[in-house]
């Protein structure tokens, strides 16, 4: 058996792996497979439709929001947002708390002015800078709610007038919270709601006014709307996954219980790690990621044994971010608790071998 702590494309439930073979050989006994079937026929139109009101029903937002299933990852709504939001001369704010929202806005001013109103860069974005204010002049505020990367995630969210978008990548679906307090959100499909190849947007529809700038047609939000999310072939077989995904949430408690999950996991993780001196981490406490934990052996030598380690013992995806090293392991809602409890026997094991 593997332990599957990949940060992203990542572990799915069994049975949508199951599900999902099934479905490419013969899609629910038309002796088709999912991906032979149109994407206007009466098999795919269903899927696409169900994927979007249930991403809603967990949501629990109401009719004045919208959801979309595009193309092009996370990295593609890093300009979409700005080109469908924000003209030249306006300008918005951005959170710059890890290495994707600091790209988010990168790409934000290629279209308008962005105003980093926070920033944890100092500390290597180790913690997340929740001591800001910001001017009403700006159009929307950007955070990333979970910084995959770093390991810091967000647990209460700013008050502002301001509209709120969050990339929520790698945290979507995994707890409770107001998603009704933000106008706009997306996430890549790879880490908690599917496999690679399907981003999801959800908008709050009055957001979405009219600009100076003429908007391509595939990247404009209200056409993908007025579209149903089928303005041109979507990615069938990511969809119907995400699908499965979605339903797999919804039957085994919604977010409730994904958040019970995943407050058991963390906190077994985190109370090794701290029991280990051996062990460590520059993350601050009160922000540390129930997604991805990051933590380090100050001697490198050892470091790389225990990878080894984990790699015989089954454990995969350990190795941290490429540019930030050390060790990270993701506890996605897929991930069983019985992984979390096996890294956290080697880790005892492997400090009282080495320590
Ligand atoms: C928080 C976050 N945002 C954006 C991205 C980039 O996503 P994509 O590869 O889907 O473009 C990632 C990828 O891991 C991520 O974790």
């Amino acid at each position: 058996m593997k332990h599957n702590f990949n940060s992203g494309p990542s572990v799915l439930p069994k049975v949508v792996l199951e599900q999902t073979a099934q479905a490419l050989i013969d899609f629910n006994g038309i002796g088709l497979s999912i991906a032979e079937v149109g994407h206007r026929s009466p098999w795919f139109v269903p899927v696409m439709e169900e994927a979007r009101a249930i991403v809603k029903e967990l949501m629990q937002l109401d009719d004045s929001y919208e959801v979309l299933f595009l193309q092009g990852g996370a990295t593609t709504q890093f300009m979409q947002v700005p080109m469908n939001l924000l003209d030249n001369n306006q300008s918005a704010a951005y959170c710059d708390d890890g290495v994707w929202g600091s790209k988010a806005a990168k790409e934000a001013s290629l279209f308008g002015k962005v105003n980093v109103v926070a920033s944890s860069k100092d500390k290597n974005y180790t913690y997340i800078n929740k001591d800001f204010a910001i001017g009403a002049e700006n159009k929307y505020l950007h955070l990333t709610s979970n910084n995959t990367v770093e390991g810091t995630q967000w647990f209460s969210f700013p008050e502002t007038e301001v509209p709120l978008i969050a990339d929520m990548s790698s945290d979507i679906f995994s707890r409770e919270i107001p998603f009704n307090k933000f106008s706009l959100i997306y996430a890549g499909a790879q880490k908690n709601m599917g496999a690679a190849g399907v981003t999801v947007v959800v908008v709050k529809k009055d957001f979405l006014q009219n600009l100076q700038r003429t908007v391509p047609t595939i990247m404009d939000y209200r056409k993908h709307i007025d579209a149903g999310s089928l303005m041109n072939t979507p990615p069938v077989l990511a969809v119907y996954i995400a699908l499965l995904t979605l339903r797999w949430i919804k039957k085994e408690g919604g977010l409730k219980e994904m958040e019970r999950r995943s407050l058991q996991k963390s906190t077994l993780l985190y109370n090794t790690i701290d029991s280990l001196p051996f062990f460590k981490t520059y993350v601050a406490k009160e922000d540390r990621s129930r997604m991805n934990a990051v933590f380090f052996i100050e001697d490198e030598a050892l470091q790389n044994k225990f990878l080894d380690e984990c790699k015989e013992n089954g454990m995969v995806g350990v190795k941290g971010y490429r540019t930030v090293g050390g060790i990270r392991v993701s506890m996605y809602n897929a991930l069983a608790l019985e992984s979390v409890k096996a890294i956290c026997n080697l880790m005892k094991e492997f400090a009282a071998n080495n320590g």
